[in-house]
């Protein structure tokens, strides 16, 4: 499929999150994927080092997912989610729920992490209304991306994403971020900042335990580039979670599925949240999804609570469970299982590790983040800030390179499936780049 007479205009589509002006002056399409590799409009192959955006561990088009899909929609299309069902949905919850902790047992179906998110928030909301609480009152985090629902900027920390929307939730406080110029260029997790955990006992003191119903938090913040928690800093949220009953979730989104080289945060860092986020690998990208995982007795209080016969949480959306995107959820998780994929991203860690930290040396390299299979390489910022950022992302994908950006940092994370090779093409892509903005 090349660009031809009818796409030409390219006019009509308003792209989300990029420069449309200068993009439709000179677009980069991908027309075709296959495992690591994608093909442009021009017939060029471009390498996929961010897993499109941290979605697709298991590589493009896998004809599995292709053929799950195929054979459910000859089946059912779409049927109500409300007040009706479908077998894949129930399914689904199912496998999800024994990937989580074993008292978070209940899973809520939707489209997209921003709505996971909102999802979170309602159901947070109602738990504590029916408790007969007015915990009205959220935290979260600077630097924190939980997507682009009235929700989930409220809760974001990025000023860019809040600027042009005067109206969003009130009560929401955020901590500080945790990332400090003390340990640059140091992998994994790092010991500075865990003392930012402190914040949330600050909001605590300010504004009355009684009035904060949850706590979120990406456990690494993926989009803001690769903020790793420090050492200590995610069991020192719980534990004041803990004496305050105060609800603690973990915006998996991204960190879900492997991605951490353990399957969830919780795996990672030892740290049980109440609650758990998450999109993108659910389906390995393929189609639309996210969840939201509760724990039991937050479920059980929501069912307890409504009146016999009565409905007991009002929320849903139309394509919640969606027959396609359960049956592509249900054969990327056989794939993550069958072809041992959260192993073999645990087991690429340090080769990655080290290749990604080979270009700590270069002059326009700030700092590298990294934990798992995801690096943020922060580039020194430019006499705009985020313009170099851009220059590096069109030129590495001129040079066969497809990077996530945010501002001036790529996000690097390769799919669970990379060989060796793969990941030596990525950072020698990088470096090239690196060194033709230089000049
Ligand atoms: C941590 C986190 N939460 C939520 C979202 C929003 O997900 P979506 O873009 O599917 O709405 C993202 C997207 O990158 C994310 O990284």
């Amino acid at each position: 499929m090349a660009l031809d007479s009818k796409t030409n205009s390219l006019e009509e589509f308003w792209i989300p999150f990029t420069n449309n002006r200068g993009f439709k002056k000179n677009p980069r399409l991908i027309v075709e994927a296959k495992g690591t590799y994608m093909t442009t409009h021009k017939g060029g192959t471009v390498i996929d080092a961010s897993s499109g955006l941290f979605c697709s561990p298991a590589g493009h088009c896998h004809p599995k997912i292709v053929e799950a899909v195929h054979t459910a929609m000859q089946k059912i299309t779409y049927v109500a989610p409300f007040g009706t069902g479908q077998p894949l949905s129930f399914a689904l919850a199912e496998r999800v729920a024994r990937m989580m902790p074993e008292d978070i047992n209940h899973v809520f179906f939707v489209n997209s992490g921003s709505e996971a998110i909102d999802t979170a928030l309602k159901i947070i909301m109602a738990y504590h209304t029916v408790k007969g609480e007015n915990r009205h009152r959220f935290i979260s985090r600077e630097k924190a991306y939980h997507g682009v629902n009235i929700g989930g900027v409220s809760l974001s920390g990025l000023v860019n994403n809040r600027r042009s929307f005067p109206v969003v939730m009130p009560n929401v406080v955020h901590m500080r971020h945790t990332w400090t110029e003390d340990e640059l260029k140091t992998p994994g997790q790092r010991e500075s900042g865990a003392d930012r955990a402190e914040d949330l006992q600050r909001a605590i003191d300010n504004f009355g335990a009684e009035t904060i119903a949850a706590c979120f938090v990406e456990p690494v913040a993926g989009s803001t580039g690769v903020l790793t928690p420090p050492v200590g800093y995610l069991e020192r949220l719980r534990k004041i979670c803990d004496d305050n009953s105060i609800l603690l979730v973990f915006d998996d989104v991204i960190c879900g599925f492997g991605r951490l080289g353990a399957p969830f945060s919780a795996d990672k860092f030892a740290v049980k949240p109440d609650i758990v986020t998450m999109a993108k690998a659910l389906t390995n990208g393929s189609i639309p999804m996210g969840a939201v995982a509760v724990r039991d007795d937050i479920y059980e209080t929501m069912m307890d609570a409504a009146p016999e016969g009565g409905i007991e949480f009002f929320h849903g959306y139309t394509y919640s469970g969606h027959p396609a995107a359960c049956a592509a959820g249900l054969a990327a998780l056989d794939i993550y299982q069958h072809e041992g994929l959260f192993e073999r991203a645990r087991d690429l860690t340090p080769y990655f590790t080290r290749a990604i930290h080979s270009l700590d040396d270069h002059p326009l390299v700030r700092d590298i983040r990294s934990i798992g299979l995801m690096a943020g390489v922060e580039l020194h910022a430019g006499d705009t800030a985020g313009a170099r950022g851009v220059a590096a992302q069109a030129e590495m994908f001129w040079k066969g390179m497809h990077v996530k950006f945010t501002g001036d940092c790529g996000i690097v994370a390769p799919m669970f499936i990379c060989e060796h090779a793969q990941i030596d093409e990525i950072v020698d892509k990088f470096r090239a780049t690196l060194d033709g903005l230089q000049r």
